[in-house]
Formats: structure tokens, sequence, C-alpha cells
């Protein structure tokens, strides 16, 4: 098909995009748990660490081989494998595809609930007093409503485009997400309790770094968080002029990502200690509360025991959710669209469609087999998928790719004593401790 590709107009939108992707459940929910039940600042202090050494070198991976090519993950994978064989990069490029349809299987899932939990204190607030505690209640019904309607928020941006969906949208959310926690951390911190978790938060338990399963723990939340390893990166990568400067960028996205995440712990863990001073239990056997339990019952039981004003923080904390996780599944959604567009010549309307009714089918198989299955997919997306897909990019990065790859280029690398630095960490010492991590998390499963 003879079309122009579509692009990011802006560095700034680009890393607001890319940020977006990155920013999500993972930050908001899954940071603040973990931090909480593996030592506090100790888990902070090695998700650091493994994020500088080992994440952003995998999110540049990503990024740099779809920046290069100007091409969807499976075309770009194709292209940097061509020395070795097209048809390893083919696969690999489908398998990142396969993890993107599953990322958004189970996250579509829950980003629905986040949105139910956004609509429940507004139709309070109309009076609609039913409608408000069904949207609050979880329900085999309430999936079946709210998860197509994130399907088709998603599409709908999707089917835009590059510049007029994702770019746009991006700016817009990113911006408002940060002021709503920004505002809801200044709230939070004044009641009383919440210096509690401040201290529980940034005090390290240091005894806790003895635990292998520390590093474990940080580098699947670092690289789920940096949403590495089902090409919504490397797609992102491909819609930025070639001249970019990627390592830059790498390093403004990181820095988001990690900066929301912080601060999501620093409202989340005082709000757990709020809501314990109001008589709430939090701790279970000396953990503290984490799963579902934690955003669906702590929380909305905390905001209802503040009285008028809870209804209005209720609803600001699960707008911020649900932007967050719309940011992070239209990236994942642009995978597949954009491989259909390129590879098989479908107008971008219907392969969003075909998409939207693929995650759809996915998203009501464990819907209905809910207990089998939802946790297994985020086991697989998280142990196998996403640590796999990073040893690829830092196989064909640092190996494979040839051509057009300034980390492979003899000349450049001679004449430039940190890219050569910065070669041999990705080729051999990434790798190297990828592996070593891989390994126990297989024998950790
Ligand atoms: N990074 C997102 C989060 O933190 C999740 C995500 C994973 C998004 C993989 C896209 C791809 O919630």
């Amino acid at each position: 098909m003879n079309y122009t590709r579509d692009s990011f107009h802006s560095r700034i939108g680009f890393v607001l995009a890319a940020a977006g992707s990155a920013i999500g459940l993972g930050n908001i929910w899954g940071f603040p748990t973990q931090a909480a039940n593996n030592g506090g600042g100790a888990f902070v202090l090695v998700y650091l660490i493994v994020t500088v050494l080992l994440a952003l070198p995998a999110l540049y991976a990503e990024m740099y081989i779809g920046n290069q090519a100007q091409k969807n993950p499976v075309g770009a994978l194709q292209d940097a494998c061509k020395n070795v064989s097209r048809n390893l990069g083919k696969w690999a490029g489908l398998f990142g595809l396969l993890g993107a349809v599953l990322m958004l299987s189970f996250y579509s899932i829950v980003a629905g609930w986040m949105l139910s939990h956004a609509l429940s204190p507004l139709m309070a607030l109309l009076g609609f007093t039913e409608l408000s505690s069904w949207l609050a209640d979880s329900s085999f019904a309430r999936n079946l409503a709210f998860t197509p309607i994130f399907i088709i928020l998603s599409a709908l941006i999707i089917n835009k485009g590059v510049h007029a969906g994702i770019e746009r949208w991006s700016s817009r959310l990113m911006p408002i997400l940060f002021v709503l926690l920004i505002g809801l951390i200044i709230y939070i911190l004044q009641q009383p309790g919440a210096s509690e978790g401040v201290a529980m938060y940034l005090q390290p338990d240091f005894s806790q770094l003895k635990n292998p399963q520390l590093i474990i723990s940080a580098m699947g939340q670092a690289f789920f968080s940096l949403s590495i390893g089902v090409g919504g990166m490397m797609v992102y990568g491909s819609y930025m002029k070639k001249s970019a400067d990627m390592g830059k960028l790498v390093i403004s996205i990181g820095a988001l990502d990690t900066l929301i995440a912080f601060l999501a712990g620093l409202l989340i863990i005082p709000t757990l200690f709020v809501a314990q001073h109001m008589g709430q239990e939090v701790f279970v056997d000396g953990q503290l509360i984490g799963g579902p339990q934690l955003i669906f019952s702590v929380l909305p039981t905390l905001f209802e025991s503040m009285g008028d004003i809870g209804i209005y923080v209720s609803l600001v904390f699960f707008s911020l959710m649900s932007m967050a996780a719309l940011t992070s599944t239209i990236s994942s959604t642009e995978v597949p669209v954009a491989y259909l567009v390129e590879d098989k010549n479908l107008p971008r309307t219907k392969a969003t469609a075909i998409v939207s009714l693929i995650v759809l089918a996915a998203c009501m198989s464990i819907v209905f087999n809910f207990d089998t299955l939802f946790g297994l997919v985020i086991t697989w997306v998280n142990s196998f998928q996403l640590p796999i897909m990073g040893l690829f990019y830092f196989i064909v990065v640092g190996w494979i790719w040839k051509r057009g790859n300034q980390l492979n280029d003899a000349a450049l690398l001679a004449s430039k004593p940190s890219l050569k630095f910065w070669g041999n960490y990705l080729r051999y010492v990434c790798p190297a401790m990828l592996s070593v991590v891989f390994i126990n998390v297989l024998m950790s499963l």
C-alpha cells in the first residue's frame, strides 16, 4: 500500500506517549505494594539499581531497533535479524505480538474495574445510588460490561493514528494524571496516620537485601513498568525520526516512569496507614494488603469514611487509575494494528477493529474462566514473556544486527570510546545479568 507513515510530531509528544505507556497500573498499584512488602526503602533502592543497570538498557535496545527500522515490530526484527535469518526475526516479532495481546487480555479487565470505580462516585453524586453501588461491587456482569468499554476507548484513540490519536491523547492525559497525583498526595499526607506510612515507605529495611527474591521482584517490576518486551516501545520508537538521540529519550522516559512510581508509593502507603488509623485491617500475617483487596476494598472503605469529600477523592483516584491504564493499553494495541496495516495492507480502521475483537475474545476467555486463567496469564507475561524478549533484544542489538547498527559499527566504535563501552555493556554484561536473574525466576516458579 502506498501511504506515508504516520509519526510523532514533537520530541515532547513522543516522550509523553512513551511515558504514558510506561506509567500505568504497574506504577500506581504494583510498585507501592511491592515496596511495602519487600523492605520499603530497600526495595526502592534495588529497584533503582536494576532499572539503571538492566531495564533502561533493555528499553534502549527495544526502542533503537524500532527507530532504525522505521517499521512495526515484526518488520523491524526481521530487518535486524536478516544476517542470520529473517524468519527468526519474524517469529520473535510475532511472539512479541502475542505478548501484547496477552497483556491486553488481563490489563483491560483490570482497567475496566478502575473505570467502573471512577463512575461509581459520579453516579452517587448524581443521585443514582443503586447504580453507584453496582459499579463499585465486583461482579461477572460488570466485567462483561466494562472490559468491552475499555477496549473501545483504546480502539477509538488508536483508530485516529499516531499523531492525532496516541500523541494528542497522551499529551492531554499525562499532565492531568500528574496534577491529580500530586493533589491526592498533598491531601492524604495531611490525614492522621499518614506519617507512619511515609516512614515505613522511606526507611529501608536492609535485612531484606539478603533476600534473592528481592532482585527478582524488582526486575519483574522494572520490566513491566517500562513496558519492555511486547513491542509497544519498539513501535513507538519507529514513529520517531531516525536522527533522534534515543539514549537521551530513554533516560527521560525512565526518569518520568520512576518518578511516578515513587510518588505513587508516597500516596498509597500513607493512605493504607490512614485507613488503619480509622480502624481498618491493613496487615495480613505481617504483610501489607496488596492484591485487589487493597485497591477495591481498603481504599473505597477509607474514602467512604471520609464523608462528602471522600466521594471526590474516590472520583479523582479512580480517574487517575483509568487514565494511567488507557495510555498503557494504547501502546500494546498499536503493536498488532501497525503489523496488520504495514505487513498485511489493511486499512487502519479495519486493523483496529480486528485487533479489538481478538483482544475482546481473549479477555472474555479470562472472564469466563477467571480463577484458572487470570493469574496464569499474568505470570506468563511477567515471568516469561517480558524477560525472554528483553534477552532477545540484547542479543539482536549486541550480536545479530550489523548494518545500520551504531553499536556494531567497528569504525564508529573505534572513534568513540564511550560508544564502545556502551556496546560491550549491551553485548556481554546485560545478557549475562538478565540470564542469571531469569534462571532464578524460572526456579522460583
Ligand atoms: N508499563 C505498564 C504499567 O506499568 C504496563 C505495560 C506493560 C504496558 C507492557 C505496555 C506493555 O502498568
